[in-house]
């Protein structure tokens, strides 16, 4: 697939078929995540895979009953490791490079969703406390963002972008 295409045709998709991806697809996106850059290419972040049904639906009910979340055959839970980056970076590695790192991941990943077949959203929204519990992370892994996974069952509009004159400041703000 071309690049502009998948950058410009990925879009948000909330709405599955019940077919569940292919482990190996599932494989060529976490390691799409990895090839992202990262800060001191310590890749600070982690992936969560969840299929489990029950495991789901409190995911869901964490993110403010984003229904759509539970029907999804596979959610990926995005997670920035703190230690990692904080161990090299101090603070501003724990408090941003790897949710930035997690961040590159996750792009690099819905688009590899995409140029597979697949369908993905980025889920910001979400009680992370809940989240911590849910998946028994440690301290030091912050989760980022929920990505529901699977073969997509709507073709959503284009929404709207604004302009690169809107976007871009020349020399200065
Ligand atoms: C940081 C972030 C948080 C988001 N949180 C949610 C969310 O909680 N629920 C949701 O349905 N979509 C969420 N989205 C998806 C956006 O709504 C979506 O990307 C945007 O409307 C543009 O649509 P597109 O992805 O199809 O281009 C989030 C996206 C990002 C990057």
């Amino acid at each position: 697939m071309e690049l502009f295409e998948a950058i410009k045709g990925r879009r948000s998709i909330r709405k599955f078929k019940e077919k569940v991806p292919e482990d190996e697809l599932i494989e060529k996106i976490v390691e799409a995540g990895i090839w992202a850059p990262s800060a001191g290419d310590l890749q600070s972040w982690d992936a969560v895979i969840v299929k489990d049904h029950q495991t789901k639906l409190q995911i869901a009910v964490a993110a403010y009953v984003q229904e759509f979340i539970a029907k999804a055959p596979i959610v990926i839970v995005m997670c920035a490791n703190k230690a990692n980056a904080g161990a090299r970076y101090g603070e501003r590695g724990r408090e941003l490079y790897c949710i930035q790192d997690a961040a590159c991941a996750t792009q690099n990943m819905m688009l590899a969703a995409y140029a597979l077949g697949l369908g993905a959203a980025w889920i910001g929204a979400f009680k992370e406390e809940e989240i911590v519990e849910l998946l028994d992370l440690p301290a030091y892994v912050r989760p980022v963002a929920l990505i529901p996974i699977g073969y997509p069952d709507e073709k959503p509009e284009t929404p709207p972008r604004r302009s690169v004159k809107e976007a871009l400041h020349r020399e200065k703000y």
